[in-house]
């Protein structure tokens, strides 16, 4: 049963949920994060009576996504779960970057209630905008008695923080959990579940560095044709303290490249493989001398990376 008295947290950041375009029917030529996250929750009538609290943390395309917004992000987070009379916290967002974002909250924070991102591929002003019902479908699942965990509502499904991928860049159906699938569907307001809900353990908000410059640089570089060991001298020389490699297929890698990052292995540098692929798991072998990611895109790769080396 819902308790109807517990409180949703809404924290804005931005994104094409909070853009604006001259024209209504110009779904590109828009500006991103131009309105506040309680001028769109005013604007929809069907969440009026509902408890919420709305606080904007940023307002950012999230193209331009930060360790500073990052942080505070997931101090607010943590500060507003602690609360009794919290039930859940709703995370507006750009979709460039969510997928990130909600691993690093996944990880950080890895919440025994819901911390549900959401976004929208339409800005507010378009015709057939997205973010309404992206909204309310997130107060939906933040309300929802059995959600845990950091999670995304898009187009009516909820993904989970280490599923969840943006995979096409203009569909309103923009996001997908690859193999897994997603957690569940909404629909008519009501959740079909599939699976289980985000569950493990969290690193702390206290372990987040104050000064952005503090944060440890990772980096990512592709394996493709022609790929060169100079790429990552150069990074090793800028003072990267990870890389990960957006690997070929199953994980290859171009001997060149291989040869420069079991160089930089050896002198203390973390490596860690993913694939270009954008779905699937890479397979490693016991005898490999470069490490796997997993299931992990190189994004989140990168975000599992920094954040160990923290
Ligand atoms: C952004 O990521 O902030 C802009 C694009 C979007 O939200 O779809």
């Amino acid at each position: 049963m819902q308790d109807q008295t517990a409180t949703v947290v809404m924290l804005g950041t931005g994104g094409t949920i909070a853009g604006t375009a001259v024209d209504a029917s110009d779904n590109v030529g828009y500006t991103a994060a131009q309105i506040g996250v309680a001028q769109l929750v005013h604007a929809l009538p069907a969440l009026a009576g509902t408890p919420l609290e709305m606080e904007q943390v940023a307002q950012v395309d999230s193209k331009d996504m930060s360790f500073a917004v990052w942080r505070e992000l997931a101090a607010r987070c943590a500060r507003h779960l602690a609360r009794p009379e919290v039930c859940g916290i709703v995370v507006t967002h750009g979709t460039d970057t969510l997928e990130e974002t909600a691993w690093f909250l996944q990880r950080v924070l890895a919440p025994a209630k819901p911390v549900v991102m959401t976004a929208a591929m339409r800005p507010a002003t378009a015709l057939g905008s997205d973010g309404p019902q992206n909204l309310l479908d997130a107060v939906t699942v933040a309300r929802f008695p059995g959600a845990r965990g950091v999670v995304a509502v898009l187009a009516g499904r909820v993904h989970g923080a280490r599923d969840v991928r943006k995979i096409h860049p203009y569909r309103v159906d923009a996001f997908d959990s690859g193999d897994a699938g997603a957690i569940a569907a909404l629909e008519e307001g009501v959740l079909r579940c599939f699976r289980a809900w985000p569950a493990g353990e969290a690193m702390g908000v206290e372990r987040l560095p104050a000064d952005p410059q503090d944060w440890p640089l990772v980096e990512i570089v592709t394996s493709h044709a022609g790929a060169r060991a100079a790429t990552v001298q150069a990074l090793c020389g800028a003072g990267a303290r990870g890389l990960v490699v957006a690997a070929t297929g199953n994980g290859t890698v171009h001997r060149d490249l291989e040869a420069a990052l079991l160089e930089a292995q050896a002198r203390g540098v973390r490596v860690l493989r993913s694939t270009r692929t954008r779905a699937g798991s890479v397979i490693g072998v016991p005898r490999d001398a470069l490490h796997v990611a997993g299931d992990l895109t190189p994004e989140k790769a990168r975000v599992e990376l920094m954040l160990s080396l923290l």
